[in-house]
């Protein structure tokens, strides 16, 4: 099972080429927790050889970080989706592109604070944006509150300016009486149909909403794939969609599936007004990603 997700996740990194959504967790992987993702589970280290590592990570998770590694790639993956839901449209959609410095803290009564230096790549117009300071916030306790960001100087990306292409777009599917119906974005060759990149891009921003707040400590998010998009009759001047996706969560090698309800105009900027977790079985992904 590990290897196919690994496979499904390969194949979406050569559709979005240089995507920065895919290609930061193997990297990130590769360092910190690479164990976990490219070792079979029943595999296990010698009991002393674990433990010394266990403690070279606990210790490595306060202060200073190392940025290629898990806490800190995972902190900076936060920012990410904190970025589309801000700013997120279905002609700008931001991964992680590089994370500089890192620093943790544990902040009494209130959860642990990640300092970071970070570029981001505006995939859809293959534009870096160069330094960008943030803070994310992993509140502690039992009740899986989300993580708070502060984003507190990333200016260039407001000069993204996309406007023209959202008015076509959204004129296009606003006038037209056939509403969008699409599965599987991309397909199992790794294909998107030209005509539905932007919805794949929407539900990468939508899906950033449930990402954000799923989020802790211990996950490194990505989308795997729009699996069901359909486009909902609307009353008023907003699009309005339907979405199923699959979430892929790294470090566990989890795939979630998540039914949302989304808006998009371009004044209104994207909404999800409704998100659902489904019950999801590995033989569905099969049939779906292979
Ligand atoms: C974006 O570009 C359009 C058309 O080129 C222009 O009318 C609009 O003012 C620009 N918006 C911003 C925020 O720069
Ligand atoms: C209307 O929507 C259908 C289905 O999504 C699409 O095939 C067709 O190209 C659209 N027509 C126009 C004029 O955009
Ligand atoms: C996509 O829609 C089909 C029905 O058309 C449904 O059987 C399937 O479960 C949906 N996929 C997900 C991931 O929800």
């Amino acid at each position: 099972m590990i290897l196919w997700v690994l496979l499904a996740v390969v194949g979406l990194g050569g559709v979005i080429t240089g995507s920065p959504t895919v290609t930061a967790p193997p990297d990130a992987a590769s360092h910190a927790h690479a164990e976990t993702v490219e070792q079979p589970k029943n595999s296990k280290k010698p009991t002393a050889v674990a433990a010394v590592e266990e403690a070279i990570q606990v210790v490595m998770e306060i202060g200073e970080l190392n940025p290629k590694h898990y806490p800190a790639q995972r902190a900076a993956k936060v920012v990410q989706h904190y970025l589309n839901t801000e700013h997120g449209s279905p002609y700008k959609v931001f991964g992680l592109h590089k994370v500089f410095s890192a620093n943790a803290e544990d902040v009494p009564d209130s959860g642990r604070k990640y300092q970071l230096e970070l570029s981001v790549q505006e995939v859809v117009q293959k534009q870096t944006i160069e330094k960008c300071l943030a803070q994310v916030l992993f509140p502690q306790g039992e009740s899986h509150a989300p993580p708070q960001v502060q984003v507190s100087s990333c200016e260039d990306l407001l000069k993204i300016n996309v406007s023209v292409q959202e008015e076509t777009l959204y004129q296009q599917y606003k006038r037209n009486h056939s509403l969008l119906f699409a599965q599987n974005i991309p397909d199992s060759y790794g294909h998107v149909e030209p005509e539905h990149v932007p919805f794949w891009h929407l539900g990468a921003v939508a899906s950033s909403f449930v990402m954000l707040s799923e989020s802790t400590q211990d996950t490194l998010f990505n989308m795997a794939q729009v699996a069901n998009v359909s486009q909902l009759a609307s009353e008023d001047n907003l699009l309005k969609f339907e979405y199923d996706v699959l979430l892929h969560e790294m470090v566990s090698q989890d795939i979630f599936a998540w039914k949302m309800l989304v808006t998009w105009s371009p004044p209104e900027g994207v909404k999800v007004l409704k998100m659902e977790k489904r019950d999801y079985t590995v033989t569905n992904l099969k049939t779906t990603l292979l």
